[in-house]
C-alpha cells in the first residue's frame, strides 16, 4: 500500500505543476498567478474539491500524442465562498497556453452540469489562448457545448466570469453569456478579432490592451463590469458579489443579522442643491440611504450617467439603479438604458428587490442617439422593469421629465410603492421647455418676450414642479422627507417580502434587442 500511495501522491504533484516550472515562472513574471493560485485566493481554506485532475487530451495531431499534461489545462471542481457552495474552473496558462481541447471543454461542462442540477454558481477564471489549434473542429465544438449551457444556465443560477490573461475569437463568448465579467487591468484582453486581423482589415494600428483591454470594455464597450487593478481585487470582487445573490433562482440572497434602531438619516435633507439645474451625486444619496459600506457598484465607468449595484437594507440584498445628476444631467441614453437593464434582469432572475432613485431630465435627445436607436436600446430599460416581479421601489429625489418617468419604474409599470421627496418634479418636460411650447403665442405676442416666459415658466413651474399632481392621483404614494428615506424603505421592503406575482403565460418574451 505504501508504493501506491507513494505512487498517487507523485501523480498528484505532477498534476498539480501542470505545464511545469518555467512555465509557471514565465505566468509570474508577466504579473499572473496560477490556476491554482487563483482558486486558493478564491475558496475558503481547504474547501476545494477537484474533479478530473487526471484527465488528459486524447488528440495524437501535430505531436500530441508525445505531450500530455494532466488535468489537460484546466483546473475544475467546487468549493466554498463565505461557505456557501460554488463550482469553478480555472485555466492553466501553462499547458497549451491554457488552450481548449476536447477534453478540456467536457471537464468545464461536467461542472456546469453539476452547478444547474445542484442549484449553484458556477465561476470561471479565464486564462487561455483559444480552441486547441491541434485539435480542430473538436476543440469548437467543445466552445459550442460551453455556449449551450450557459445560455440554458442564464437565469437558474448566477454565472461570473473573471478574465485574466487572453480570451479571443469565439471564446468571449462564453464570458459574454454569463452574468457577470471581471477583468484585470494589464494583464488580461477579449476581443474577437486581434490587432494584426484588425490591421489587415480596417488599417487601424492598435494594441492589444488597446483593442480589448480591461479599461477598454470598462468604459468604452461595456463587456466588462469590473476593470480590477489586480487579480486579487479581481478575486475580492467575486467574492463580494456573491454575497449579495441566492445561489439560483428558487431562493432568496442571504441575509445579514440587522437590529433597527435610529434610522433618521438627517444628512439626506441637504444633498438636493436649491437650484434645480445643480448636479449633485446621487452616489451621496445612495450611500446615506443603505446600510454603512454596503454599495458595491457595478459597471461603475461605462455610462456614467446612471449608476447600478449591489447594496443592504436592513440586512437585505436588494439591486440599486439610480439615475446619475453629476453625469450628463442623469439623461437617459442607449448605454445607460442597456447597462440599467441588463442590471435589472438580473436582479429579477434572482429574486433581489429593486429600489430606484430617479431624478432624470428624459432621453438624450440628437442624431447619433436616434440613428444608433434609442428607441430600441431605450425600449430595453422599459421592458425590463415592466417584466420584473421582485418586490420593486421608487424615490423621486427631484426630477422625473416625460417617457423617462414612466420608464424608471413608474407605478404605471409595476412599481409597489412609489415616493417622492418634496424636492420632486414631476412632469412632460421643464418649465422652460414646456412654458416655450403652450404659451407660444402669447410670448410672441407680448411686448417683453423674456419676461412673458419667465412668468408663464414660473406658472407651470408652480402648478407642475412639484410632487402632489402626482400623489392626487397616487401614482406617488406618499411625499417623505429625504431624512425619513431609509425607515420607509425598510418598512416597505419588509411590507413586500412575500410578494408573489407572475407573469402571463408564455414561452419566453420578445424583449427589443
Ligand atoms: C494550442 C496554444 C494556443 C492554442 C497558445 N498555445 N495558444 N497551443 N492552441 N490556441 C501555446 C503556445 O504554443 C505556447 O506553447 C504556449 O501556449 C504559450 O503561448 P505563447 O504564445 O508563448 O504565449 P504568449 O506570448 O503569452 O501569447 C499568448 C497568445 C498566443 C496571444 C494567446 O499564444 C496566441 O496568439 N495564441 C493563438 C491564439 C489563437 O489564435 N487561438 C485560436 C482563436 S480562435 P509552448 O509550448 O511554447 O509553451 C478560437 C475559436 C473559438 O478560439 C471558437 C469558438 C466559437
Amino acid at each position: 500500500m505504501e508504493q501506491k500511495r507513494k505512487a498517487l501522491e507523485d501523480k498528484i504533484a505532477q498534476a498539480q505543476l501542470g505545464g511545469g516550472v518555467k512555465r509557471i515562472e514565465s505566468q509570474h513574471k508577466k504579473g499572473k498567478l496560477t490556476a491554482r493560485e487563483r482558486l486558493h485566493f478564491l475558496l475558503d481554506e481547504g474547501s476545494f474539491e477537484e474533479i478530473g485532475m487526471f484527465v488528459t487530451h486524447r488528440a495524437t495531431d501535430f505531436g500530441l500524442d508525445k505531450e500530455k499534461y494532466l488535468g489537460d489545462g484546466v483546473v475544475t471542481g467546487y468549493g466554498k465562498v463565505n461557505g456557501r457552495l460554488v463550482y469553478v474552473f480555472s485555466q492553466d496558462f501553462t499547458v497549451f497556453g491554457g488552450s481548449l481541447s476536447e477534453t478540456h471543454a467536457e471537464k468545464i461542462c461536467r461542472i456546469m452540469d453539476l452547478a444547474m442540477k445542484n442549484g449553484a454558481p458556477v465561476i470561471g477564471l479565464n486564462d487561455s489562448g483559444g480552441a486547441r489549434i491541434q485539435e480542430g473542429v473538436v476543440s469548437l465544438g467543445g466552445y459550442a457545448d460551453i455556449f449551450y449551457r450557459n445560455t440554458l444556465a442564464s437565469g437558474v443560477i448566477p454565472q461570473i466570469s473573471a478574465v485574466m490573461g487572453p480570451c479571443a475569437g469565439g471564446a468571449v463568448y462564453s464570458p459574454a453569456i454569463t452574468d457577470f465579467i471581471l477583468m484585470v487591468e494589464n494583464t488580461s484582453y477579449m476581443f474577437v478579432t486581434g490587432p494584426n486581423v484588425v490591421k489587415t482589415v480596417t488599417h487601424e494600428e492598435v494594441t492589444a490592451e488597446e483593442l480589448g483591454g480591461a479599461s477598454t470594455h470598462a468604459s468604452k464597450s461595456g463587456v466588462t463590469h469590473f476593470a480590477c487593478a489586480n487579480e486579487i481585487e479581481c478575486i475580492q470582487n467575486i467574492r463580494s458579489m456573491l454575497s449579495y445573490m441566492p445561489q439560483n433562482c428558487e431562493e432568496e440572497a442571504p441575509r445579514m443579522a440587522y437590529e433597527s434602531g435610529n434610522e433618521k438619516r438627517r444628512d439626506l435633507n441637504t444633498i438636493i442643491p436649491a437650484n434645480p439645474n445643480q448636479p449633485y451625486d446621487i452616489r451621496d444619496v445612495i450611500n446615506h440611504t443603505i446600510d454603512t459600506d454596503s454599495f458595491l457598484e457595478v459597471h461603475k465607468n461605462f455610462a456614467e450617467n446612471i449608476v447600478v449595484g449591489f447594496a443592504r437594507i436592513g440586512g437585505r440584498s436588494i439591486g440599486i439603479v439610480a439615475n446619475q445628476p453629476a453625469v450628463l444631467a442623469g439623461v437617459l441614453d442607449i448605454h445607460a438604458s442597456t447597462k440599467a437593464a441588463r442590471f435589472v434582469r438580473f436582479c429579477d432572475s434572482f429574486n433581489i428587490p429593486l429600489l430606484v432613485f430617479e431624478d432624470v431630465p428624459g432621453f438624450l435627445p440628437g442624431t447619433d442617439q436616434e440613428w444608433n436607436a434609442i428607441i430600441t436600446n431605450g425600449a430595453k430599460l422599459l421592458y425590463a422593469f415592466c417584466e420584473a416581479t421582485v418586490p420593486r421601489i421608487t424615490v423621486i429625489t427631484r426630477k422625473a421629465y416625460g417617457g423617462a418617468y414612466d420608464v424608471m419604474n413608474s407605478k404605471h409599470i409595476g412599481a409597489d410603492m412609489n415616493y417622492a421627496w418634496p424636492t420632486a418634479e414631476i412632469a412632460v418636460m421643464g418649465p422652460k421647455g414646456a412654458a416655450e411650447i403652450i404659451f407660444k403665442n402669447e410670448i410672441a405676442a407680448s411686448s417683453d418676450p423674456a419676461a412673458k416666459l419667465k412668468e408663464k415658466e414660473t406658472e407651470y413651474q408652480e402648478v407642475f414642479a412639484n410632487p402632489y399632481r402626482a400623489a392626487e392621483r397616487g401614482y406617488v404614494d406618499e411625499v417623505i422627507l429625504p431624512e425619513d428615506t431609509r425607515s420607509k424603505l425598510i418598512a416597505a421592503f419588509s411590507m413586500l417580502e412575500n410578494k408573489a406575482d407572475q407573469l402571463p403565460r408564455k414561452k419566453h418574451g420578445n424583449i427589443p434587442l
